[in-house]
């Protein structure tokens, strides 16, 4: 494995996903990761990653400078590397001219980590700081125009400082970059495939389970799964049915359904606030969650699909959720008195390498290809207060949006295709009269993992398509807007 450390980058997550498309397990922690449990974790190689901070700033993130000690591979990026050549007896120093941008790289030795990469070469610049003096031991082996030590290396003890970022696409060989490191300086093994990840994990299962209750994860224990399915009344239209139909269809596993949907529109009540919805869905949920759970004799363990980047940024390299910029309650979320234990077999997973794993596992297509909903569903895609009426709206014309895009074969290029309803109205007119309704949004993302989207430039007849038929299918709806922003600095979702 290679272990990553969290200086606060806004790149860290894709330093962690370029390790694993090499087939490299590797792991995010804070920078207060205690050397005993590095030590534990025997990485092959340590990436120390960029930050926002500068090294002389008083709060500014430290890990336990012994990793050099250590006899592991280093490679600092960016503040990492500062960090690095600052801990080690050399200075940095603000730099004379702030470099964001494009640089062209002067590779002075095309070896180590520059193996089989141009003498010149485009590299992603962000910085502020810049090394002005190297520790002993290293050298110089790339420059750029404002930047005389781009990279370096201490040959001896394997430890390597990029100023630039080589896990970001811009930089144009920092792929070949990272695969030297990987496989040439720290001798990792392609070994990490959702079809090892699948078999460690249902023995792992088995193993924390044995024969107790648990309220997921049918392959590893069979039987010994019940499913609680909560119809929270936020759905969108016929989805408790038709996924209930589904569910029914591929997977032969024990569900029991549950109606909760007045308790949670009367605790929903004239809610506006994006965070308090959250908040109040996520509490009722586990109210109605925990009563059912009780009804299952022997249910000790609760399993959730929590992901890689709900954990990542629930832990900012400032120890604590910083940054959190919304709630997603699997991750603290829960009740502090629960008695269930918690399983999470994803969590160390990105979305698409979930739907591999789901491939792996023999599930079908329609299930792992489904675009992702929020827990909250449609109460926070209803923008203001949510009544019925204005529910069913929405459902409306998520409908017709979803079938459009399903039928000429978007669904999938998408990662997310949904409709907004606004809090305001607007002035229309229809067979000669003025009419005074509903504006909805419609909102189409595609993105890899949900961090980064851009909006998906649909074509405008397709667009006109859609709006065309919500304005005629839907009472209540006379304007369509299409929403053109990417995030970030825009989130998907509108609350
Ligand atoms: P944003 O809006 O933050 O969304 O760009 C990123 C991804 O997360 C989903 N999302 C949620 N999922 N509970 C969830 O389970 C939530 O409260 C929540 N908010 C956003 C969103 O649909 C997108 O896929």
């Amino acid at each position: 494995m290679i272990l990553i450390i969290d200086f606060g980058s806004q790149y860290n997550q894709l330093i962690a996903r370029r390790v694993r498309e090499f087939h490299v397990y590797c792991q995010i922690d804070p920078p207060d990761i205690d050397i005993d449990h590095i030590k534990h974790l025997n990485p092959k190689g340590i990436i120390l990653s960029g930050g926002p901070s500068s090294i002389y700033e008083k709060n500014s993130p430290k890990c336990d400078e012994s990793i050099f000690n250590l006899g592991i591979p280093v490679l600092g990026i960016c503040y990492g590397m500062q960090f690095m050549i600052h801990t080690l007896g050399g200075t940095v120093k603000r730099a004379q001219k702030r470099e964001y941008g494009f640089a062209e790289l002067n590779v002075k030795e095309q070896k180590g980590l520059f193996k089989g990469v141009d003498q010149k070469t485009k590299s992603w610049m962000s910085h502020g700081d810049s090394t002005e003096k190297l520790p002993r031991g290293f050298r110089i082996t790339a420059s750029t125009k404002n930047t005389k030590i781009a990279a370096t290396v201490h040959g001896k003890k394997n430890l390597y400082g990029l100023q630039f970022h080589p896990e970001v696409h811009h930089t144009a060989r920092g792929k070949t970059m990272l695969r030297n490191f990987l496989f040439d300086v720290c001798g990792c093994k392609r070994t990490w495939t959702m079809k090892s990840f699948a078999k460690d994990s249902i023995a792992q299962i088995k193993q924390t389970i044995e024969n107790k209750k648990v309220i997921l994860i049918h392959k590893a224990v069979g039987k010994n799964l019940t499913c609680i399915f909560v119809d929270n009344g936020l759905l969108r239209k016929d989805e408790a049915e038709k996924l209930k139909k589904r569910l029914k269809q591929h997977l032969e596993i024990n569900i029991r359904f549950v109606s909760a949907k007045s308790k949670f529109l009367n605790a929903l009540f004239k809610v506006t606030d994006p965070e308090k919805k959250r908040k109040i869905i996520g509490k009722v949920f586990m109210d109605v969650f925990e009563a059912e759970a009780r009804k299952i004799k022997g249910a000790d363990f609760l399993a959730q699909g929590t992901l890689y980047p709900d954990i990542i940024e629930s832990q900012s390299a400032f120890g604590g959720p910083t940054s959190v910029i919304k709630s997603h309650h699997n991750v603290g979320g829960l009740p502090k008195n629960m008695k269930l234990k918690l399983v999470e077999p994803l969590k160390h997973l990105f979305k698409d390498e979930v739907r591999v794993l789901g491939k792996e596992l023999g599930l079908d297509e329609t299930l792992i290809w489904r675009q992702p909903f929020p827990g909250p569903g449609l109460a926070i895609r209803i923008i203001g207060e949510i009544t019925k009426k204005r529910l069913s709206i929405l459902r409306n014309v998520d409908d017709i949006l979803l079938d459009e895009i399903r039928n000429v074969g978007y669904y999938k290029k998408l990662w997310q295709s949904f409709a907004v309803l606004l809090p305001i109205k607007s002035v229309g007119v229809m067979g000669d009269s003025r009419t005074y309704e509903n504006i909805v949004a419609i909102r189409a993302v595609t993105s890899k993992d949900a961090m980064t989207a851009d909006w998906a430039k649909l074509p405008h007849k397709f667009l006109g398509n859609i709006s065309n038929r919500i304005i005629n299918e839907v009472v209540g709806v006379n304007r369509v807007v299409y929403d053109i922003s990417s995030k970030p600095p825009s989130t998907i979702e509108w609350e």
